[in-house]
């Protein structure tokens, strides 16, 4: 691997971006080609078999990009896919998920009650609790399925007010309320973070995946010498059908207007 190559990311459409921007700030000479499945989204109702197929063929596709390293920016993919796909490409290329760095962070900082929150594939496949249970700590966790609100934050639903009523429903469960923190456990949900912290009235610390990752993803490339020197290219976005929604959220997040090129995998 050279460190001139490109760091590819992907997910199921808007959510990863809200990991890339923290990469592209945390390591601003790198290179990054993102992908979005916007075609396939939501992932998180999908079964592992049908997340397996669609991540390959993703992967592939930034293979065929030559990247250094491949970040799956999607809690969901990262629950039920990471494992099968670092076993199928270890020799083409390192593969990192988004959810280790975040435990570990919870960890550290020595939190006891957690709520999580997430897509119904990563709540069904208990990958949060099977890698708490790893690090033996002895830590309360909730977890609740919150399935709608990652597609209706895809098409940009957000500020509506059915969606208010979805939020709220879903967060007025009783089992939130002892927790010091609620881990926002799909990439979909830091786009809304200011309407949960404002709905737990500023009383709980909300995390999510991106800046932990950021950290480790730095880590990881200092540690093989892959850091890129100097930025050469810009960064490439590949969505598998072409959304008004992704255009609007690229801009906001890089405020400028950003190529979006449709490539069907
Ligand atoms: N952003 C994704 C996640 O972190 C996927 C949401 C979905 O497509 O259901 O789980």
């Amino acid at each position: 691997m050279q460190k001139n190559q490109a760091i590819g990311i992907f997910d199921s459409g808007i959510g990863g971006l809200t990991v890339a921007k923290s990469l592209s700030e945390e390591l601003p000479n790198e290179q990054f080609i993102y992908f979005g499945d916007t075609a396939h989204m939501p992932y998180g109702d999908k079964s592992s078999q049908e997340i397996i197929e669609y991540s390959k063929k993703i992967v592939e596709f930034l293979i065929s990009k030559n990247v250094k390293l491949i970040v799956i920016a999607c809690n969901s993919a990262s629950s039920v896919a990471a494992s099968v796909l670092r076993a199928q490409y270890f020799r083409q290329v390192e593969i990192i998920g988004v959810i280790r760095p975040i435990i570990k962070m919870c960890i550290e900082k020595h939190l006891k009650k957690i709520g999580i929150i997430a897509t119904k594939a990563t709540v069904e496949s208990q990958i949060y609790l099977d890698i708490i249970k790893e690090y033996n700590a002895d830590i309360d966790v909730y977890q609740k399925a919150t399935p709608l609100l990652a597609p209706m934050i895809e098409s940009g639903q957000q500020e509506s007010e059915a969606f208010n009523h979805v939020l709220e429903d879903y967060l007025k469960d009783e089992q939130f309320r002892d927790k010091e923190a609620i881990l926002l456990a799909c990439t979909h949900y830091p786009i809304i973070k200011q309407e949960i912290d404002d709905f737990f009235n500023h009383k709980k610390i909300i995390l999510d995946n991106a800046k932990p990752l950021a950290n480790e993803i730095k880590k990881y490339l200092t540690e093989k010498n892959l850091l890129a020197d100097i930025k050469t290219k810009p960064n490439e976005f590949y969505v598998s059908r072409y959304s008004e929604v992704f255009q609007k959220t690229t801009k906001t997040f890089y405020n400028q207007s950003i190529q979006i090129i449709e490539k069907k995998v």
